[in-house]
């Protein structure tokens, strides 16, 4: 038996202590957290997309539970990158887990001015490039629908930026291969996926949108089969890693998206649930290991077997 697996995920351009990542929109900017849980227990978090400027986002009401998920359309609401580097980024300083910022644009020159600004401070391990948010643009329309404008903003980021850049896809497309592969050759050193799927609800009685903004993003254990496929699919066809997510509520749920090729993954809509749930997941997957005498969390990557 092992006591004392190596829980550890080399990215090749970033080392996390294990694969557990908070993910954007979720988690704040991480110190909302900390009543709750010890941040260095993370392998890292992604904090809430950034546009250049402040945004207050949809208008309200902008989430709505389902029977296993949760619709958002919170439309971007955010800090600003000035109010992030100024009062934020000063206090996650000490942390000793990776901080990545989730990158948002309405534009390409936007997406470039915000990982510019970022590039002169310190104490960001990553850019996580958000071109997947279903909620900001009509009918759901994002870069990531559309392998050529994936490829050519992923590589003007690229070329400028002082960082490793994750690409985060959307799994409203047919093929999500093709935008991943999109991104693998415009540069990015990895992808995450997926973000949330278009979705929406009605209320029967008023016979009016659940949401103001009419369609959100479904997250939560309902997409997680689906967005498991997309892993399996898109780990198949890349050679940078690909961060898995989607609906993990649990220890099982990450060991799933490992052996689907996943080389970490990102939790979002559980900690919404339960505050202290990523420390657990950590925990649990520890007891996964040493139950079944796996030395390496990376023995698991992509480890699925054939039917
Ligand atoms: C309320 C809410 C806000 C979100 N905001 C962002 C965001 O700012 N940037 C982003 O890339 N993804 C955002 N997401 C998507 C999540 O990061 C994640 O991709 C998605 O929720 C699927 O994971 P989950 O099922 O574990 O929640 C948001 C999700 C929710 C529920």
């Amino acid at each position: 038996m092992t006591d004392t697996p190596d829980l550890s995920v080399e990215l090749g351009f970033l080392r996390l202590k294990n694969p557990i990542l908070a993910a954007s929109g979720t988690f704040g900017c991480g110190l909302e957290f900390t009543p709750f849980i010890d941040l260095n227990e993370l392998g890292g978090f992604v904090v809430k997309g950034l546009y250049f400027e402040p945004r207050s986002g949809n208008p309200p009401p902008r989430l709505v539970e389902t029977a296993a998920g949760l619709i958002n359309a919170i439309g971007l609401q955010g800090i600003g990158v000035k109010h992030f580097t100024e009062t934020i980024l000063p206090q996650l300083k000490d942390l000793q887990t990776a901080v990545l910022v989730n990158i948002c644009g309405e534009s390409e020159e936007e997406y470039v001015r915000v990982a510019d600004y970022l590039n002169g401070h310190e104490g960001i391990a990553a850019y996580e490039l958000n071109i997947s948010c279903p909620n900001v643009r009509e009918g759901g329309r994002c870069p990531a629908q559309n392998a050529e404008s994936t490829y050519s903003l992923v590589r003007r980021v690229k070329q400028m930026s002082a960082r490793p850049i994750l690409t985060k896809l959307t799994p409203n497309v047919t093929d999500i291969t093709l935008i991943a592969r999109s991104a693998e050759e415009a540069g990015s050193d990895a992808v995450c996926l997926v973000n949330t799927f278009l979705a929406m609800a009605i209320d029967i009685h008023t016979r009016r949108p659940k949401l103001a903004n009419i369609y959100g993003g479904l997250s939560g254990p309902a997409i997680k089969p689906i967005a498991l496929r997309m892993v399996h699919q898109t780990a198949a066809v890349l050679s940078i890693p690909v961060i898995g997510m989607g609906g993990i509520m649990s220890a099982a749920d990450v060991v799933e998206f490992l052996l689907a090729g996943a080389s970490a993954v990102q939790v979002g809509t559980a900690n919404f649930i339960q505050p202290d749930i990523l420390p657990q997941i950590v925990e649990d997957l520890r007891r996964f290991l040493v139950k079944n005498n796996i030395k390496q969390i990376t023995d698991l990557v992509g480890g699925i077997k054939s039917p």
